[in-house]
């Protein structure tokens, strides 16, 4: 059965931004990801590991993997390939949203004025990625867009910890949040899966 992007925000609280270094931290981390209860990856396309990494981590059962940093039109087709079944993008322009639609690839585009939440359920997507999240705003940003825009849902990401995450999950167009402290760099360097997976355990517990 295929999940619409929307099963995925809500399928778990937090979708973890990943940054894989080496190759060989893919399928563990992803492991200790899941077991802690964090099934949806948002691997990106930061490191040049990045499409490897989507290929092994799709393999790691009850994992849902996603490509992140999507910033050029080429990147879709390759990352669903990989085995990705989402995507996520800092922004949305023009030629990214051709490649979205060419490759069928559901994509999270980021936004972060009403203008662009406006331009971008124009354009028929109505889940979106705040980005970034606490700067342009968070909660109270959030907020005043429910009001002239509430038929579309957010996943913040950019600044959200998990003190500050459960803020964001109580409101009404919050379906998930995003961030990158589920996966500390000295925990993966030190192959430290069971701090990843206790970190993981605690922000599926958030909702
Ligand atoms: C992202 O790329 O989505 C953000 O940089 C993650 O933000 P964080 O590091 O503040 O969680």
């Amino acid at each position: 059965m295929t999940m619409t992007l929307l099963d995925i925000m809500r399928t778990s609280a937090v979708i973890p931004v990943i940054a894989i270094d080496e190759i060989e931290h893919a399928v563990p981390l992803a492991r200790a990801l899941v077991a802690g209860g964090i099934r949806v990856l948002e691997v990106t396309l930061r490191t040049k590991h990045g499409l490897d990494a989507i290929k092994a981590m799709s393999a790691v059962e009850g994992a849902i993997v996603g490509v992140g940093t999507l910033t050029k039109p080429e990147e879709f087709a390759a990352a669903r390939d990989a085995g990705a079944v989402f995507g996520v993008s800092p922004g949305l322009t023009p030629a990214l949203i051709a490649a979205a639609k060419s490759s069928g690839l559901p994509l999270l585009p980021g936004v972060m004025t009403p203008s662009e939440v406006m331009a971008a359920r124009e354009q028929g997507f109505k889940q979106l990625k705040l980005f970034p999240a606490v700067p342009a705003g968070g909660i109270g940003m959030l907020n005043a867009i429910y009001g002239p825009l509430s038929d579309v849902m957010f996943c913040p990401t950019g600044g959200i910890s998990q003190d500050t995450a459960s803020q964001f999950l109580t409101l009404k167009n919050v379906a998930c949040v995003g961030g990158s402290w589920l996966t500390p760099k000295d925990a993966i360097a030190a192959g430290d899966w069971q701090r990843i997976t206790d970190i993981a355990k605690a922000a599926s517990g958030l909702r």
